[in-house]
Formats: C-alpha cells, structure tokens, sequence
C-alpha cells in the first residue's frame, strides 16, 4: 500500500522507502508543522490559490517561515503529480506538509535550523456511492475541540490528537465522523470536516467563532448558496439542533458534501439524501468544473 504514495521532500522525489525526514524533526516530536490537504479534478489540483492562502496564513500564525515563495511551492506540486501521474493513476490526493524543521531536541522554536517541506501524493479514488445514496452515521464527542485561545482551530495546524481522540469515539460507535462542541456547548464541526443542518429551507452553518477551521469547502458552499439565493446563516446552534434538523451534511475538500443519515441515536426524519443537500452538492460540483 505504501508504494502507491509518492513523496517530495525539499524538491527531492521518491516512494516513502527512498526518501526520509529526520526523527528530529520537530513535525514528529511537538506536531510542530502546518498542511493542506487538497485533491485534483481531471489531474488539476482544486481550489489550490485558497488552499495555499490558508497555508500561507497558517504558518505565519504560529511563526513558522515557509521555506519557498508560492510559485516554487506550486512549481514543487505540479512535478510531483507530473511524477505521479505518469504512472497511470486518474486523480490525486494531495498532502503538503511544512514543519518548523530539526535541530536540537526542546520547544525552543529557535532550535529548528530551516522548515522542511513534504508534498504526499496518492491516489484520490471515487468517494463511495454509499455516501452519496444513504448518508453516513455521526456522533457528538466528548472531547472539545480546542478554544481559540489553544490552539486555535483556524490554524491547520499538525497537531491533530484532540481531533483523532474524537474520532476514536465515533470509531467505536462504528460512527464515520464526530461533532466537537466548544466549551459553551455548542456545535463547531467534524475532525477532519465542517458540519451544516437545514431546517425549513434555511442552512445553518457554524460561525468561525465558535472554534473551527474557516474550510475551503465550506467558503465556497456558502458563496454559492447564497448567490442561488438560498438562506443561510452562520449561527452558533446545540447538538440539539441537529438532532432535530430537516437535512445534515458534511464538508470537506476530498469528500465535498456527505449526507448524514443518523446522529447519535437520532434518526433524521427526512429521506437521505435530502433535496438541499443534493443541490447543493450540485451547485458544488458545478462550481468546481467552471473552477478547473
Ligand atoms: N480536513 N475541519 C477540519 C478540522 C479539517 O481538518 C478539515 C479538512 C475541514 C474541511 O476543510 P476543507 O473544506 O478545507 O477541506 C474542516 C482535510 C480534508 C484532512 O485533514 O484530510
């Protein structure tokens, strides 16, 4: 399995066996590092101007020092899927990674000698039909995801253990996905997705402020909704609502909008998929094919 992944780190290209980061690396020992995670559409990587803003600005938030300008990062993607797709594969998924570097062992960030960056290629394979026919099942965590005055969530930060400890719990209830709520206890969004309700034709989204990461699909589901002259609203809501709402989906760059069928035990009274979820998913991919 791991030969299917391409690596390029620091502009060198190789399998994950030919090509190595340093265990002192402070990505591996503090999560000291910042990524986006993007995937291509007919072998052109999507929405990548936004998500290398977000990268950009995550990096600069915690003080790490991008080790190229954005022509030579784009430059370093585009010979990484030239590499990756000369072998055959359709679509790709892609992983850039930048870490504050290695030195000395210890928090001190001055340690790090230069950041290093990782692009991860592998194939983007078709996202289940299942998903799009039946909707997937979610569960609210205990976990909290971190107030922004942590590590604030707008950060894409590599420091994911709140978020994989959530999805440990929705694991074990054989759940896709989990809900973190803030400390007020309201809803913020997925692990690793952003989370949407409709309730009599109105869409409700969280507001960045209730501790989230501002997703690059939930920007662009927002503007086209409202430009198709859909109601929506960047609210703070309880799971409660939720529970009780007409439509639940999901967002993210790889799996665009996922219908929910289910949260914890409450079954959402609609058919699965619901009509505004498939319009929107509609308008999505729409505005994606005039994108690239
Ligand atoms: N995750 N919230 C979190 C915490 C995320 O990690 C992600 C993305 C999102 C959705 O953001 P976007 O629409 O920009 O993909 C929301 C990526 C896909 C990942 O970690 O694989």
């Amino acid at each position: 399995m791991k030969s299917d992944y391409l690596i390029n780190i620091n502009g060198t290209i190789g399998t994950p066996d030919q090509v190595k980061i340093s265990v002192l690396d402070r990505g591996l020992l503090f999560g000291d590092s910042v990524y986006e995670v993007t995937r291509t559409y007919n072998r052109r990587p999507c929405l990548i101007h936004e998500h290398l803003d977000r990268l950009y600005q995550s990096a600069a938030r915690i003080g790490i020092t991008m080790p190229c300008n954005r022509s030579e990062l784009t430059g370093q993607m585009q010979k990484s899927l030239d590499a990756f797709f000369s072998k055959g594969a359709r679509e790709a998924y892609i992983r850039i990674i930048v870490t504050r570097g290695e030195g000395e062992i210890g928090l001190d960030p001055d340690y790090a000698e230069h950041p290093n960056l990782i692009i991860i290629v592998r194939e983007q394979k078709q996202n289940p039909e299942s998903w799009y026919q039946q909707g997937v099942k979610l569960v609210i965590a205990d976990i909290l995801r971190n107030p922004p005055r942590s590590m604030d969530p707008s950060v894409k930060s590599g420091n994911y253990l709140n978020n994989l400890m959530a999805f440990m719990q929705a694991k074990e209830q054989a759940a896709f996905e989990a809900v973190m709520l803030n400390e007020k206890g309201m809803v913020t969004e997925g692990t690793t997705s952003n989370i949407w309700l409709v309730k009599n034709n109105i869409i409700k989204t969280p507001p960045l402020e209730a501790g989230l990461l501002s997703g690059i699909t939930r920007q662009a589901v927002l503007i086209q909704a409202r430009k198709n002259g859909y109601v929506v609203r960047e609210e703070n809501f309880l799971p409660q609502e939720l529970y009780s709402a007409d439509e639940v989906f999901i967002t993210s760059s790889t799996r665009e909008l996922v219908p929910v069928y289910q949260i914890d035990e409450h079954k959402i009274d609609n058919n699965v998929p619901g009509s505004m979820t498939l319009k929107l998913l509609k308008l999505y991919r729409e505005f994606l094919a005039s994108n690239n």
